[in-house]
């Protein structure tokens, strides 16, 4: 059994390994109607807790639809509704949920309270977003960019904006699989030291430049989030916009990366803030395949999880 806690605490092997499988289950799926099977069935017979702390649209349809593409079940479950939210501890939950499902998928807002889970469950648990990381979403976005224009590796990845838990995930794949990451953002939002000293331990040291015309030229990648992520304090929203307009991906900061660069956003956007609906709309554009490939590249987690 293997949990899927972090992109860097996953062997890089298996992360090559789960892009694959995902590329080639998505292209067997081809054409196929999204309410069919999948020809191999490896959850047959498996059933699969999806627990929620926080909102989400794309990371709950898309795991309950890839169990159920692979023969699985689900439950979705709401930890407000759970005794987990009036006081039992995550490590009888964990125990609990053991005896009854092969495998939890967890969204929640300390870090702490994944590795909890992890540690006291008998069964695989993958990290379906905490305030620190958000994997899932990293493995969709690596596969989406090898799909359109080949191997990641050692091509040049811009993050503008803040330095918030996609951005952590972001550093981690830099120095999983290769490639280099500029992170362009206020100063006061940068990201964590963990992030820079992790990515410079692996010979990818993230680089630095606050002029965001600077940091996206010749990028092949240029990759923004929401300003307001939903563990920040609605108090804290007109600080924020105002730090980090000067870092909105709008089509004249696009004019200086490559020609055939690809713009990335996780989803949900605040279009017009973070970025303009003419770049989420544009030809660089690949945000919705981002959205899809969330769905087959989840499906190959769960395999490496569950080992089938
Ligand atoms: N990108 C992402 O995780 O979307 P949801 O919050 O809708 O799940």
């Amino acid at each position: 059994m293997n949990h899927f806690l972090d992109i860097h605490t996953t062997d890089a092997k298996d992360l090559r390994s789960i892009i694959d499988t995902a590329q080639a289950m998505k292209t067997a799926r081809n054409g196929r109607p999204k309410g069919t099977k999948d020809d191999d069935q490896p959850l047959a017979g498996r059933m699969v807790a999806l627990i929620f702390e926080k909102p989400s649209t794309r990371t709950r349809i898309s795991f309950d639809v890839g169990v159920r593409q692979m023969g699985g079940e689900t439950m979705v479950l709401s930890g407000a509704d759970m005794q987990l939210g009036h006081g039992e501890t995550i490590a009888d939950t964990a125990r609990v949920l053991s005896r009854y499902v092969d495998l939890i998928m967890i969204r929640t807002f300390e870090e702490a309270t994944l590795l909890e889970m992890a540690e006291y469950a008998d069964v695989p648990v993958i990290n379906g977003l905490t305030n620190r990381t958000h994997p899932c979403q990293i493995m969709a976005d690596v596969m989406t960019f090898e799909e359109h224009r080949g191997p990641i590796a050692d091509k040049k990845v811009v993050w503008s904006g803040d330095g918030n838990n996609v951005f952590a995930s972001f550093a981690h794949a830099a120095g999983q699989f290769g490639f280099d990451l500029t992170f362009t953002g206020p100063e006061t939002l940068d990201p964590e030291p963990a992030w820079f000293e992790y990515c410079a331990g692996k010979g990818r040291p993230i680089t630095v430049q606050r002029d965001p015309v600077k940091a996206v030229t010749d990028a092949d990648l240029v990759v923004t989030d929401t300003w307001v992520s939903m563990h920040d304090p609605q108090s804290a929203r007109e600080r924020r916009h105002n730090q980090l307009r000067p870092y909105q991906v709008n089509e004249a900061l696009m004019k200086h990366a490559k020609d055939d660069a690809l713009f990335m956003h996780c989803l949900p956007a605040h279009r017009d803030d973070e970025a303009t609906s003419a770049v989420m709309d544009g030809p660089h554009s690949v945000i919705f395949d981002e959205a899809e490939n969330r769905l087959h590249a989840q499906k190959a987690v769960m395999r490496y999880c569950l080992g089938v």
